[in-house]
């Protein structure tokens, strides 16, 4: 099985992505992930989307493709993928449809979390994040148990610098010009599309994607 988790910055996919790959043993490939770590290691290319990242705006499509090709490559055969935010343009979307194809596999479905603007600001607004570890938090939804300190190993938690107020409304203005667009693209190529509520409990909206994908 291979799905899209698709959805607007601060949408839950991570969080999901990660439960879903837990639930089902599957690979999941986040490009923004993949981005992050480059950024942390001081690579060239971090330091080239270090600021198109800080400014909301997308890192070149080409790039983005090759980072999944790479990750494609060393992929087990049998293992599904989850894809977290990716594609996030039609021309991604064309260059992933291609490299499924080379590898003789295809996508089973798009699962689109729907969540209002105000409430991503607001989401995104108490989102702390563990620098050592990646485990994820919120000061709303899932607090740490110690404020400040991660659950799992004891670190300081941060604040990601792409969840200022103005770049996370910017980042929401580019998902409706250049990322929203893919859903038709998809729905046009008879790729189901699954609308999710991901604006309650992160259990249920987790039960409401593992029904989805049952069928
Ligand atoms: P990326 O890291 O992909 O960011 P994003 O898509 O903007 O998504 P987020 O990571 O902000 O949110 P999420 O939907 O994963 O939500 P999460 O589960 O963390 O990309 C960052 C940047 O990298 C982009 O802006 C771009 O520059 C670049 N980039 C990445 N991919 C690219 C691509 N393909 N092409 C070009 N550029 C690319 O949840 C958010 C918070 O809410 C957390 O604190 C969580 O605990 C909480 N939460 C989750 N679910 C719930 C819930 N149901 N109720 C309450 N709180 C919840």
């Amino acid at each position: 099985m291979n799905i899209i988790l698709f959805g607007p910055p601060g949408a839950g996919k991570g969080t999901q992505g990660e439960r879903l790959a837990g639930h089902y043993t599957m690979l999941r490939l986040s490009t923004g992930d993949l981005l992050r770590e480059a950024v942390r290691k001081g690579t060239p290319l971090g330091l080239e989307a270090r600021r198109t990242m800080d400014a909301g705006e997308l890192v070149p499509d080409a790039v983005i493709l090759g980072l999944v090709k790479e990750v494609m490559a060393g992929q087990r055969e049998g293992t599904g993928v989850i894809f977290d935010g990716f594609p996030r343009t039609v021309s991604q979307a064309e260059g992933l449809s291609t490299l499924l194809a080379g590898l003789g596999l295809r996508l089973d479905a798009v699962l689109l979390l729907d969540v209002a603007d105000d409430a991503i600001v607001r989401r995104l607004s108490g989102r702390l994040f563990c620098p050592s570890c990646q485990a994820v938090y919120n000061l709303y939804s899932e607090p740490p148990a110690v404020p400040g300190i991660c659950d799992r190993c004891g670190a300081a938690l941060s604040q990601r610098d792409d969840d200022r107020e103005e770049t996370v409304r910017r980042r929401l203005a580019v998902y409706r010009e250049q990322t929203a667009p893919v859903v038709a693209w998809y729905r046009a190529r008879q790729v189901p599309v699954h609308v999710v509520a991901g604006d309650r409990d992160i259990n249920e909206v987790q039960a409401d994607l593992v029904r989805i994908l049952a069928r």
